[in-house]
């Protein structure tokens, strides 16, 4: 089961002595993004006050991308409503992209005067941001008085950092030297594919930014590095435990005597501490803490549960399990008949079937199922073998596509759709003015379309139709009737832009709304809970705040929610730990093609799609390898071998 997190601003009070041991840099850990920055943002503050009080400026050395915004959103509170002010404020931020515009839409400089500048005191001239608009030739003496400047100032009294996924800080690369100053850097590949979520696609994305050096950064009196989800856990758990290596430029700060990374609990959950923390502090040896570590030793040991002995729990730090609950043949049982239990067929639950060991109910027989699917090809790409299941097997299933997805369709995508439309009307003589208009202005938009442009509504529109139609004929596909498909548009998502509105109320609403229409005794959600900045998350929280109102409304048995479960499938890449697994579902390997053939409907997200990531495989395949990787776990640990499985995790909150 999955908790919520603790909404409270304390550290995590994990078993965190002993991680000392591990730990080379000292790292709190915070239940969510919003809590760390709390405490980033009020270390900042104090800091500002203090050196108000001296009578002296505050030099700050500033980051951007998404892991700082919170931390701006506070400051920004604090100077309202609490009078912070930043007149003593002197800012260095750490990089540009080059060459960049300052009112480019992906301009640092734009970014700051966005997320803080624009919203607070401090003074015009005194933010500096590497100047994107130099020719090359100018570049270096620019670093040079760029590192100067902060020297003149008195050196950097605190700087702020995000992490690349590959360990940049800052842009300096693996390979950049402890040593480096500020400098002209050639962008990795990892980094462009990240940001070409930003410049639409990676063709457009810049080659080199302008960044700090590694030593520039050391320098500062004081530093903190903030990392949220579970993207960053590997790299986090390499700066804060691997060798200090420039492969990893964050470990360089591992050197520094005043760093601290402060992170969330999905950031930290490579560290040891939380992946094992049985070898680094005594835990509550509860079922969930049982089953990871019995999971955790049969991976390890490359051995079947039911063959790990009384010597391997002893000899790899479990001891402590063994001597709570005797020999380990009987632990071994436990956990293996408890993985057993998570397999079913019958993800909808097995009629006339005895359901006391089985993750679903048998009763009612038939039920209504509720996918949500936040963009319109999670529910085939995530979970497209249970969907095709829960039909054959005769549920009434419905799916709420949660947002239009249309930022993620190529402009030639849409200008080939619109094509289309314009000419057919011309050849046929339709005349319907609305709608032509509509595919006509699209067009003519999308010829003179510069990159910096943001869509215009009726470019949006055609997007979001080519989408809605890819997933209609999904379901046509795995056999739902196209009613039963429901096109939710949330508003927080039409935006225009990669970034995209808080949640709100519209959007519990139509939310809301849906589950009462449906009545469903099922629901399937995207459980990206890991996800600060994502649709997915949003349209989570979108999905739990209407479950429970409509629960709050009436608690009593008649009240069709309190009959409801709602199962959680991993939206994104990752897919849940083995040992949180509570439902399982085997898929043969013609259910895997058919799978394949249901993601093959959504073509506009096929042959390089815009928001590609840093993955360049296309949808079917991270979803194959996902779901195969999941079914080989199971097998490993010495469960019954299938060609795939899609895993799922009840939410009891
Ligand atoms: C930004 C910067 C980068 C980012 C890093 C993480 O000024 O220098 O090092 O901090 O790429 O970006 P996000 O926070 O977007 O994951």
């Amino acid at each position: 089961m999955i908790a919520e997190p603790a909404h409270t601003d304390a550290p995590f009070s994990g078993p965190l002595q002993s991680a000392i041991t591990y730990e080379k840099i000292p790292t709190n850990i915070y239940a969510d993004a919003k809590a760390a920055s709390r405490a980033v943002a009020h270390e900042i503050a104090d800091l500002i006050r203090q050196r108000q009080g001296e009578g002296k400026p505050c030099i700050l050395g500033l980051a951007t991308g998404s892991s700082p915004k919170t931390v701006y959103a506070e400051l920004i509170r604090m100077h309202r409503e609490e009078g912070l002010s930043f007149r003593n404020v002197v800012s260095f931020n750490l990089d540009e992209y080059f060459p960049m515009e300052p009112d480019s839409l992906q301009s640092y400089w734009r970014f700051m005067r966005e997320q803080l500048f624009d919203h607070v005191d401090i003074p015009a001239g005194n933010y500096h941001v590497p100047d994107g608009t130099l020719s090359p030739d100018q570049v270096a003496a620019f670093a040079k008085q760029y590192d100067q400047q902060i020297a003149d100032a008195g050196g950097l009294d605190f700087q702020l950092l995000g992490i690349g996924g590959n360990g940049h800080i800052g842009f300096n690369e693996p390979g950049s030297l402890i040593n480096s100053h500020t400098r002209l850097m050639m962008l990795d590949h990892s980094t462009r594919a990240a940001a070409s979520v930003d410049f639409g696609g990676l063709p457009r994305t810049p080659r080199k930014a302008i960044t700090m050096g590694v030593a520039s950064i050391l320098a500062a009196k004081r530093v903190v590095l903030l990392a949220w989800g579970e993207r960053k856990a590997p790299v986090i758990a390499s700066a804060v435990e691997g060798t200090v290596t420039e492969t990893n430029p964050a470990s360089y700060l591992q050197t520094h005597p005043n760093a601290l990374f402060v992170i969330d609990e999905a950031a930290a959950s490579d560290l040891t501490r939380m992946r094992t923390p049985w070898l680094v502090d005594s835990v509550t040896w509860d079922n969930a803490m049982k089953k990871k570590a019995v999971t955790y030793l049969s991976m390890t040991l490359q051995k079947p549960i039911l063959k790990l002995t009384d010597r391997d729990y002893n000899d790899n730090g479990v001891s402590d399990l063994l001597a709570q609950y005797g020999q380990a043949y009987d632990i071994n049982i436990d956990v293996f008949n408890q993985l057993q239990h998570t397999i079913t067929g019958w993800p909808g639950g097995k009629p006339n079937a005895d359901d006391t060991n089985r993750p679903e109910r048998a009763l009612p027989e038939r039920k209504r199922v509720l996918i949500f699917s936040p963009h319109p090809d999670d529910d085939i790409i995530s979970m497209g073998g249970t969907f095709q299941r829960l039909v054959d097997q005769g549920h009434d299933v419905h799916v709420g596509y949660q947002t239009s997805g249309n930022i993620a369709v190529a402009d030639d995508e849409a200008l080939r759709f619109a094509d289309f439309v314009v000419d057919f009307n011309k050849q046929f003589g339709i005349d319907s003015p609305g709608a032509t208009h509509i595919f006509q202005d699209a067009a003519a938009f999308l010829r003179t379309k510069k990159d910096s442009d943001r869509d215009i509504d009726e470019l949006r529109y055609v997007k979001g139709v080519i989408r809605r139609g890819e997933a209609k004929s999904t379901c046509r596909f795995v056999g739902i009737p196209v009613e039963n498909a429901h096109f939710m548009n949330l508003p927080f998502y039409e935006t225009g832009k990669v970034e995209k509105k808080p949640l709100g109320e519209a959007d519990i609403q139509i939310t809301m709304e849906l589950i009462e229409k449906i009545k469903p005794h099922q629901i399937y959600a995207a459980g990206d809970l890991a996800d600060p900045h994502g649709t997915h998350k949003v349209c989570l929280d979108a999905i739990l705040e209407a479950v429970k109102r409509l629960r709050r409304a009436d608690p009593t048995p008649a009240n069709f929610m309190n009959d409801c479960w709602v199962w959680l499938y991993r939206g994104a890449w990752a897919e849940w730990d083995i040992h949180e697994i509570e439902m399982a579902v085997p898929m043969s390997p013609d259910q895997v093609m058919k799978k394949r053939l249901g993601i093959f409907k959504h073509q506009s997200q096929k042959d390089g799609v815009v928001y590609q990531g840093t993955d360049a495989r296309e949808f079917w395949q991270r979803a194959e390898e996902r779901n195969r990787t999941t079914a080989s776990r199971y097998n490993r640990l010495g469960l019954a071998e299938y060609e795939a499985m899609e895993a799922f995790v009840r939410w009891k909150g």
